[in-house]
C-alpha cells in the first residue's frame, strides 16, 4: 500500500533568531521546505501528503511553496499546535477525515526542517513499517552523552548503545492513532512520534540513516545546510 506523508512544520523558529520562519530561508535557491518536498513528491511509494503550518502561514504556504514548485501531491495544507506533538495530531485527524485512514498504511513523519533526507532510504523504511509497524531512521551518536542536573553532570550512559533519532519516522495508521489517544488520555507530551508508540510497549525499530539528514534549528545549522545542498545540486 503506497504510503501518506505528513510534514510538521509549524514551529516558530526560536532558535534561529530573526523574523523570518526558517522554512521558508532559501537554500541553494530554493525555500527549505521545498527541499523537504520535493523529498516525497518526487518518491514513487508515496501517494499523498500533508504540509502543517502555522494558521496565519496557510495562504503563504500555499501561494509561495506549493503552487509556486508545483507540487502535486500535496492533500492539504493543515494548520499547526502549541507543540510539535499537537502539530502532528492535527495531520492524522485530517488524513482520518480524508478516508487516508486504511489500518496498515505506512504513515511517515517528516520534520519540514530536514531538507536533506536521502529518499533512497524511503523502500526500506516503508518495508519495514509493512512488517514490524513502526521505524525510525537514526544515526548512533558520534559524542559521549551526558545526564546533567544544576550544572553537574549526574551519569554517563553507555554511548554504544546511544543514537540519535531523526526523521521520517513511520508507522502503520492503526498503531500511530492508538498511540496518540492513549498519550493523550494520560497526558504525555514527547519530541518525537516513536515515542509515543515506545509507551503502549510496542517495538520500535531503528534504520541506519545518515549524519548529513541534519534539522535545521540554529544559524551554524543553515552553513552545514548550504554546503550539504551545494553539493547535491
Ligand atoms: O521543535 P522541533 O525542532 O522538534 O521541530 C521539529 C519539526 O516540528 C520542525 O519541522 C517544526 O517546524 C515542527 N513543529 C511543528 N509544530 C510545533 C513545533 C514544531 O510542526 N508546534
Amino acid at each position: 500500500m503506497k504510503a501518506t506523508v505528513l510534514i510538521p512544520a509549524a514551529g516558530t523558529g526560536r532558535r534561529m533568531g530573526g523574523s523570518v520562519n526558517k522554512q521558508y530561508l532559501e537554500l541553494a535557491g530554493k525555500p527549505i521546505l521545498a527541499h523537504t518536498l520535493t523529498l516525497f513528491e518526487n518518491h514513487p511509494q508515496v501517494e499523498n501528503i500533508y504540509v502543517i503550518v502555522p494558521i496565519d502561514d496557510i495562504a503563504y504556504c500555499q501561494k509561495n511553496i506549493i503552487d509556486r514548485f508545483k507540487f502535486n501531491k500535496v492533500q492539504r495544507i493543515i494548520a499547526g499546535g502549541v507543540e510539535r506533538q499537537d502539530s502532528v495530531r492535527n495531520g492524522l485527524n485530517a488524513i482520518t477525515e480524508d478516508g487516508f485512514n486504511q489500518q496498515c498504511r505506512p504513515i511517515l513523519i517528516h520534520d519540514g526542517a530536514r531538507p536533506l533526507f536521502d529518499c533512497k532510504r524511503l523502500s526500506a523504511l516503508i518495508e519495514a513499517v509493512e512488517e514490524s509497524g513502526a521505524c525510525t531512521v537514526g544515526v548512533p551518536v558520534k559524542d559521549t552523552i551526558k545526564d546533567v542536573e544544576n550544572k553537574t553532570i549526574t551519569g554517563s550512559p553507555d554511548r554504544s548503545r546511544l543514537w540519535q533519532a531523526q526523521t521520517p519516522q513511520g508507522f502503520q495508521y492503526h498503531l500511530i492513532m492508538e498511540a496518540f489517544d492513549r498519550a493523550d488520555a494520560d497526558g504525555f507530551v514527547a519530541t518525537d512520534d516513536a515515542s509515543l508508540v515506545e509507551r503502549l510497549g510496542h517495538p520500535v525499530q531503528m534504520l541506519e540513516g545518515d549524519y548529513r539528514n541534519i534539522k535545521v534549528t540554529t544559524p551554524e545549522d543553515i552553513l552545514v545546510a548550504v554546503a550539504l545542498l551545494g553539493g547535491r545540486t
